[in-house]
């Protein structure tokens, strides 16, 4: 018995939600077939398209899958082969794709036990190994599909925010690598009482505009004066992709994850388009190979 699963890439933050906003693209994501097997445990025994370990302790969908396969009581095991899409270090959820894939995918196998918000817990565990924190913002819209909130880690408590019908994302992506866990280590732990009043009062903000369809809303509050400033440091012309896309009609643009790549909000996909020529023409001065993609978020 065997299931076939596509695993999107996901954008983490949207701006003002660092480590607990998030959406899924439908353009990009992995492709992973899962497969019982009477063997006990998981045998990742196939990756294409990029080098990772095939070690399970080793490999976020085996340290996930294992976190799921202690809970369920299945005296059986998985093997696991990935086609990995997305890579590493791009700031579009990698290892929260087959992460979440994996458990996703484990879980349709076994008849469901276990409940979306279980499997975000057990695809925490692979976010943990590849970025030392377990952050929720990749796995959960990868699991749930759309746009999500994680109210709280602690108990978590996962929100699915409907999202308007027009709403697109143009993500670049700059062949760079970025590891989360470099990214994470130059923020600063403490922020004022005056930036944190900027940060849930957009926060809020993007939640109500997505609720009312409404995207002159959801452009006002798409800001973070907390972490893109430190990051987009990291990311050559930043600013300019950011600045062009606004000019072409952007309803905002900030850091993907923990970068490098670059998303972008728009109403329309024509607009959307747009935004992709303007963010082409920008890194195409640069110098970085880069590859560009829209998606409609549902
Ligand atoms: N919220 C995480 C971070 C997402 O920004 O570090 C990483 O993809």
């Amino acid at each position: 018995e065997e299931i076939k699963v596509f695993c999107p890439a996901t954008i983490a933050n949207v701006s003002c939600g660092f480590d607990v906003l998030g959406l899924a693209l439908d353009a990009v994501g992995d492709e992973m077939t899962v497969r019982k097997t009477a063997k006990k445990g998981i045998a990742i025994t196939k990756i294409m398209g990029q080098d990772l370990p095939l070690e399970t302790a080793k490999n976020v969908s085996g340290v996930a899958g294992m976190a799921l396969l202690e809970k369920s009581g299945y005296q059986g095991g998985f093997e696991i082969e990935i086609d990995k899409k997305i890579k590493p270090g791009s700031g579009i959820g990698s290892s929260a794709a087959s992460s979440a894939g994996a458990v996703w995918a484990m879980n349709e196998l076994l008849g469901k036990p276990f409940s979306n918000l279980e499997l975000v817990k057990f695809a925490m565990q692979g976010e943990k190994l590849a970025s030392d924190v377990a952050h929720a913002d990749n796995v959960a819209p990868a699991i749930y599909g759309g746009f999500t909130l994680v109210r709280s880690y602690d108990p978590l408590d996962v929100i699915s925010i409907p999202t308007p019908s027009e709403l697109f994302a143009t993500v670049i992506h700059p062949q760079i690598e970025i590891k989360t866990s470099d990214s994470r280590k130059i923020l600063k732990t403490n922020i004022t009482l005056e930036k944190g009043i900027q940060q849930w009062g957009n926060v809020g903000g993007l939640i109500a505009g997505l609720f009312k369809n409404d995207y002159d809303l959801i452009g006002r509050s798409l800001e973070d004066h907390i972490v893109e400033p430190i990051r987009s440091i990291l990311i050559p012309g930043f600013d300019h992709v950011k600045s062009s896309a606004m000019g072409v009609g952007a309803l905002g643009c900030g850091i993907s994850g923990s970068g490098p790549s670059i998303f972008a909000l728009s109403k329309g996909e024509n607009v959307a388009q747009r935004v992709a020529e303007s963010m082409k023409e920008v890194y195409g001065t640069i110098g970085i190979p880069f590859d560009i993609h829209i998606s409609k978020i549902n």
